[in-house]
């Protein structure tokens, strides 16, 4: 079996968790490659309504072992709040059954601090990240200064690395940001006290993966956050620090690509975006609070890590076409179909519009998308309820229309539509 990959096709928040627990009912490992406890993933099993923000969700299936890449920052904090949340619910998890790569940075108070300081500077420029500490987690990594898991694993080293630490994000705190400094020694003990918890887990993750598939066992990609997020090929600067994107998984797993079977884009029947940047096709007043929804459900729209209400709109067809194209996407799994019930027309941005000229494709990629006016497609609605479908055929002829021409837009098949928050409230197509 080869490597599976899962990748949300918009600013996040697609429904990922649902369908990676879905497929990783048949994965042997299900796998972490970026990001860190920025993400949110929502996973319902029967009564029970599991919040991750780090631990793959894989992990709920007995059979499955979960791995955090060495593309993956993590904090330990979160990290061991979650094992214990997930033990309580009676989910096993042990060193058996989650591995962290020896190559995957530490997120710090520190790096929150930064974050934190960074954003308060920004002003009205802000980004509104999740003030978690990931940008200045892969700052650090990326100027070779960063602390590695395999870092804990030195006892001896591991206190004074730190201080050091601390102390030098201190020098950035009052000196850059006139913010109070931190104290470094109980920040210390506590990392050490961590190291002695996360010991055992840490491990070569890369060479895991690899004999997993020379064994011919199954891995799935658990992407985090969505396409236009990506640090490269997001909307920048209004993106996250890590690749989301399918090629992220080669770099965030240590593996080749010679193992890349299907990669599935998961993609919300409308759009939704936490935080600043360009959204072209939000919308406002009514319409917004219907797809949104009240926050009285935990499938509402409102952020999993932050609770901020999402900001949402019609789904984007160009931007779709890009989630396609830079991830090279083989299928689309459709999600929260269902919460277009009811609404008399259903649009779609089939392309943009700019100085009377109409693209179909983005012309620069979508870091600037402020020239461009979105052109619809109004489609026609459907009212049934659609939680209890469980087929194709018993969709209202309106919906298979929508999802038709979503195929048709993105040029790739739609394998699956969910049409609620329950694992079993699934449409395969
Ligand atoms: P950061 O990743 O916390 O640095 O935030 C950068 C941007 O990415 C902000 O707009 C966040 O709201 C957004 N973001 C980060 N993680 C997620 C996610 O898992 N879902 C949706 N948006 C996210």
């Amino acid at each position: 079996m080869p490597l599976d990959i899962i990748v949300g096709t918009q600013w996040g928040d697609e429904g990922k968790g649902r369908v990676v627990d879905m497929l990783s009912a048949r994965a042997d490992y299900v796998a972490r490659f970026n990001g860190g406890d920025n993400a949110g993933h929502t996973v319902t099993v029967g009564t029970q309504t599991f919040k991750l923000h780090l631990t793959p969700s894989g992990i709920i299936h007995p059979n499955t072992i979960g791995i955090l890449g060495n593309g993956v920052v993590i904090y330990p904090e979160t990290l061991l709040a979650e094992i214990t949340m997930l033990r309580n619910y009676g989910v096993t998890v042990d060193p058996t059954r989650l591995r962290i790569s020896h190559a995957a940075h530490l997120i710090t108070p520190g790096h929150r601090a930064l974050d934190r300081a960074q954003e308060t500077a920004r002003g009205k420029d802000q980004i509104g990240t999740t003030g978690r500490g990931i940008g200045p987690a892969y700052t650090d990594k990326t100027a070779r200064r960063g602390i590695r898991m395999e870092e804990m694993l030195d006892e001896s080293d591991f206190h004074r690395r730190m201080v050091a630490h601390i102390e030098e994000v201190n020098q950035t705190l009052a000196r850059l940001y006139e913010v109070e400094p931190l104290d470094p020694s109980p920040i210390a003990d506590q990392y050490a006290d961590y190291a002695e918890k996360l010991r055992d887990y840490i491990g070569d993750t890369s060479a895991l993966v690899w004999e997993a598939l020379r064994r011919g066992q199954s891995v799935l990609a658990e992407g985090a956050q969505g396409t236009l997020l990506d640090l490269d090929h997001g909307t920048y600067p209004f993106v996250t620090s890590s690749s989301p994107l399918a090629t992220g998984v080669m770099g965030g797993l240590g593996i080749g690509v010679g193992h890349v079977g299907r990669v599935i884009g998961v993609t919300k029947a409308f759009q939704s975006r936490v935080g600043a940047g360009p959204f072209p096709t939000e919308v406002q007043g009514d319409t917004a609070v219907r797809l949104r929804g009240t926050g009285a459900n935990p499938w509402d729209e409102f952020g999993t890590t932050t609770g901020r209400p999402r900001r949402v709109g019609w789904l984007d067809g160009v931007l779709l076409r890009y989630a396609v194209r830079i991830n090279g996407l083989t299928e689309l799994v459709v999600t929260k179909l269902d919460v277009l019930s009811g609404l008399p027309e259903v649009r779609v941005c089939v392309a943009y519009r700019a100085n009377g000229r109409e693209y179909s494709d983005l012309p620069l990629g979508p870091a600037d998308l402020s020239p461009f006016e979105p052109v619809y497609e109004d489609m026609p609605g459907w009212d049934a309820d659609l939680t209890g479908v469980r087929s194709w055929g018993d969709l209202p002829a309106a919906a298979q229309n929508y999802l038709a021409r979503i195929s048709e837009l993105s040029g790739v098949p739609v394998c699956q539509v969910s049409v609620g928050p329950e694992r079993e409230q699934v449409v395969d197509v």
